[in-house]
Formats: structure tokens, sequence, C-alpha cells
């Protein structure tokens, strides 16, 4: 096994700080560009992130070096797991270089979360470079929907060759992440159950939240988890299956027949704040304690004064012992039209 392929250092015992609710500081998502080729309607509607939308400037991007720095203080405050997200990370230029940077940390399960549309080309540049795994988001299977959803008229093909290149290149069994909304797409959930049953990927159905402020989010757009579960069960048997790991975010499910995995995220109906630790990182270096923040802390101005690793060490520590989120345990309709920084600049 080459230092590249260092599985997760998931069993060690408790280091770094804990937040005022106990929770250890475990996962860095880290956001590397807010751009995205798709305009999914649940993520950045096109009446919003239009052609005069203004995007981070380029001089505002941490550059790659400075992530890696930064991610390298958290790996010694207890990360174990650092996910790549966007926006769409594969926009992002010379990617592969920022995942052979990254994949030098000791002891990281280092992901990706994609839409997959320009996974064919680049999956196997990013397994060489040290990445272990890619997600893949896909709401539908079917064209008319998927391509109502991402609005940018991206086949399904191209995300489906994506994660045949991907897996193919050793970087699956892939996650496969489907958005369900009510009315829009309830019937990918057996589309998309039936299509990878049988093979190693395993698809998350995950409930409509109401992260960011223009996606226009209603409690009843959102399919309860149960209920995809159900839908799920009448036609392809179900047993649960326990957790790999404490405060994973996805329920796990098991096809009776042995045909694979699916798997439930209930961000809505079965809030997992309790064990929540994540930790995300903008674009532009602030740091943001929940998914559903509406401020974050800057970290740039103080890296680009010539901040040393003790001072940005003591400012993340403070950010993380005075955390205090759970947002998703305290959702009301009326939080749900706070204005709350948006998903592809937080990173998903
Ligand atoms: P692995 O288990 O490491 O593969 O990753 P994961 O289960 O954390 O999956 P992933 O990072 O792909 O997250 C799946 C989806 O769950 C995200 O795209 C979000 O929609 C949702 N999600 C992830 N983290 C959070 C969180 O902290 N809060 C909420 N509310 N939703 C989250
Ligand atoms: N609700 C649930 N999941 C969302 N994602 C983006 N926006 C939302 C939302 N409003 C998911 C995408 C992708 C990941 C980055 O986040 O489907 O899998
Ligand atoms: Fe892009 Fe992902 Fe948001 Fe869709 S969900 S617009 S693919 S960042
Ligand atoms: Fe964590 Fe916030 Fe999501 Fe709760 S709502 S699980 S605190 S990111």
């Amino acid at each position: 096994m080459s230092a590249q392929d260092t599985p997760p250092n998931t069993s060690a015992a408790p280091t770094g700080p804990r937040d005022t609710r106990g929770r250890p500081l475990r996962d860095l998502r880290i956001s590397v560009t807010d751009r995205c080729n798709f305009r999914c309607t649940y993520c950045m509607p096109r009446e919003v992130f239009g052609k005069d939308y203004a995007f981070l400037p380029h001089r505002d991007l941490l550059s790659f070096e400075e992530i890696t720095r930064l991610a390298g203080l958290f790996v010694a405050e207890g990360v174990q797991k650092i996910r790549l997200t966007g926006g769409e990370p594969l926009l992002r230029r010379d990617i592969d270089r920022l995942v052979a940077q990254l994949a030098t940390l000791p002891g990281i399960d280092l992901s990706l979360t994609t839409n997959g549309s320009l996974l064919a080309k680049r999956a196997v540049a990013l397994k060489a470079a040290g990445l272990h795994r890619v997600t893949v988001s896909l709401d539908a299977i079917d064209e008319a929907t998927f391509q109502k959803m991402n609005d940018a008229d991206y086949p399904v093909a191209r995300v489906l060759e994506g994660i045949a290149v991907a897996a193919a290149a050793g970087l699956g069994p892939i996650k496969v992440n489907a958005v369900i909304q009510r009315g829009v797409n309830e019937h990918a959930i057996l589309d998309l159950a039936r299509h990878f049953r049988g093979t190693p990927h395993i698809v998350r159905f995950i409930e409509f939240m109401d992260v960011g402020a223009s996606n226009g989010w209603r409690l009843d757009e959102v399919v309860p988890s149960r209920e995809l579960v159900d839908r799920i069960h009448a036609e392809f048997p179900l047993r649960s299956l326990q957790p790999q790991y404490a405060g994973e975010v996805a329920q796990r499910w098991a096809y009776e027949d042995g045909a694979g995995e699916v798997g439930v995220i209930s961000s809505v109906t079965q809030a997992f704040c309790s064990s929540c630790s994540r930790l995300r990182l903008s674009t532009d270096g602030q740091l943001f304690t929940c998914l559903f923040a509406q401020s974050g802390t800057d970290l740039r101005t103080a890296l680009r004064a010539g901040a040393d690793d003790n001072t940005l060490r003591d400012l993340l520590r403070t950010v993380w012992t005075a955390r205090t989120d759970r947002y998703s345990e305290i959702r009301t309709e009326d939080t749900a039209r706070q204005q709350k920084i948006e998903m592809s600049y937080i990173g998903g």
C-alpha cells in the first residue's frame, strides 16, 4: 500500500478541541470554487445565479498552498476526513495538484463531491494524485427530469460515464447522491434504486434542504426519508445496517436479496446535529461551523498578513470551542427564510 492509499484513521482516540456540546472536530469540507456548470434548481437557480451573478474574483480564492497549510493545521487538531466540494470542484484549474498536496497529510480519508460532468476526463489523474473516493450527484436517471433539474442541458449518459470511469480508476465504490423533491423527481427513487442495484455503488437519497436563501424551499416539498425507505422496501425489501462510523450522515439499508446497499440522509426529519463534527472552509478562506450558517470567520486575512501556525491554530480552536450549532434540530418555516449562506459557496 502506498502512502497515498493510507486508510482513514477513524478509530483513533479522541483528540483535539470539543465544541460547547462536546462534539470533536473530525471532518473538513473544503470548497474550492463557488462556480458550477450546472444550475440545479434546488441549489443555484438560474434566476438568481444568472449571467450577471458576481462570483468570487480569482484574487480572493485561497491558493492551493494556503489551503494545504490550513488543512495541515486542522489535521493536527483532529480532522480525519477531508472532502473537496464547491460549486463544482472539477472546474478549479489543476485541482489534481491540490489533491496531490492534501494526499501527503497523514492518515486522512480524502474524497471529492462532483456533479460528474467532467469526471470521465479527470478520474484517472485524480486517482494518480492520491484521491481515495468520489461522490457523484445524480437526481434522476431519465433525461427529461435530470435536465430539468440541472437546468444546463447535461445528459445523464455523461454522468454515468463519469461514474464508470471513476470506478474503473479505483475511486469506487461510488456514492451517488440524489436530492428528492416532492412532485419533481419522486419517480427517480425507484428508477435510481433499480439502476444501481447489483452494482457496488450506493445511492443515497437526500431530503430537500432549506440551505441558502434562494431555492424557495418549502416543507411540503420534502419527502421524509421514512417514506423513501418504505417506497423502496415495497419493491425491493430492505433491512437496516449499522453505521460504519459514529456520526455517519447517511442511514444505511441493504437489499435483502444481497443486491447491495442504499442510504438516506434525513437532515430535515431526523436531524443528526448531535454528532456533527464537520467544519467548512469556503473558497475565499472563511470558516463555517454549520451548513446553515449566516456568518463565518475569516482566516484569509490572518493568513495573508503572515500569521504563524500558533496564531492560526488559536483562531481555529476559538471558533470550534465556541461552536453551538444545531440548525436542523431547531428548523422551522421561519428559520428557513433566514439569509443563510448559499450551498454553492459554503460547500455541500
Ligand atoms: P462519507 O460518509 O464520508 O462518504 O460522506 P458523507 O456521508 O458525509 O456524504 P457527503 O459528504 O456526500 O454528504 C452527503 C450530503 O449530505 C451532502 O451533500 C449534504 O446534502 C448532506 N450533508 C452532509 N453534511 C451535512 C451536514 O453537516 N448537515 C446537513 N444538514 N447536511 C449534510
Ligand atoms: N438540499 C439537499 N441537498 C442539496 N445539495 C445541494 N443543494 C441541496 C439542497 N437544497 C446536495 C447536492 C450534492 C451535494 C453537493 O449537495 O445534491 O449532492
Ligand atoms: Fe452545481 Fe452541485 Fe449545486 Fe448542482 S448541486 S448546482 S451540481 S454545486
Ligand atoms: Fe451539523 Fe449544522 Fe448540519 Fe446540524 S445542521 S448536522 S450542526 S452542519
